[in-house]
């Protein structure tokens, strides 16, 4: 069993940004848990499974699914996945099927097992609380409602998305809502878990204070 440093936060919180540069200053690999929730909705969503399936159908669908992470890398049903999973819809369905005991029962030994060999910055929205209680350090990451929607909008515009600032604010509200509110994992603080308000800080800035934490 690797290190783990775990990771977690809203939408918007700069935590995918700065997990992957901790992950590279550190040499260990970085395991995005969200491209996972966002590769299974994919899935979902290409099998035409309704957003409120039975958790017998969204199951049936999942038997025949196989997701593999190989050095961070995510692979579904064997072939590499891509940006296609980074679509406003994805990330749509993935906050409504992330929300299923089903489907995190599902995920949940994948993620384990990504620190069997690995050093790891594992990142998203339960690591610190239910993926990796046991965690080596574990840090909550935070902005303000108006920052993160701000970087949401310049990301996706960036990916070339026709998207307005006031849809990314109202895509990162919804989402904040659904993944704080649903019953199974929802995401908070874990009591041992760092909070790092980002919302005045540079990305260089928070990873150093992260590397501090770590090695100070
Ligand atoms: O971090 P992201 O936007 O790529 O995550 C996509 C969705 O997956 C998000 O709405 C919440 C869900 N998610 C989760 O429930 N648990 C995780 N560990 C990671 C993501």
């Amino acid at each position: 069993m690797g290190k783990v440093i775990a990771i977690d936060g809203p939408s918007g919180s700069g935590k995918s940004t700065i997990s992957k540069k901790i992950a590279d200053r550190l040499g260990y690999t970085y395991l995005d848990t969200g491209a996972l929730y966002r590769s299974v909705a994919l899935k979902l969503r290409n099998s035409s499974v309704p957003e409120d399936a039975s958790d017998a159908e969204i199951a049936s669908i999942l038997k025949d699914t196989s997701v593999k992470v190989r050095d961070g890398d995510i692979y579904l049903d064997g072939a590499l996945v891509g940006d296609e999973i980074r679509t406003t819809e994805i990330g749509h369905y993935s906050s409504v099927f992330s929300a299923r005991k089903v489907v995190r029962d599902f995920l949940f030994d994948i993620q384990r097992s990504a620190s069997d060999d690995n050093d790891i910055v594992a990142e998203g929205r339960d690591m610190t609380t239910v993926v990796f209680p046991d965690a080596y350090r574990k840090f909550f990451l935070t902005a303000s409602d108006e920052e993160r929607a701000g970087r949401r909008f310049r990301q996706l515009k960036d990916k070339g998305m026709d998207i307005t600032v006031q849809q990314a604010m109202d895509d990162v509200k919804k989402r904040d809502e659904r993944d704080s509110n649903r019953d199974i994992a929802p995401l908070k603080k874990a009591e041992d878990a760092t909070m790092i308000d980002t919302s005045s800080m540079s990305i260089e800035q928070t990873i150093d204070i992260i590397l501090e934490h770590i090695t100070g």
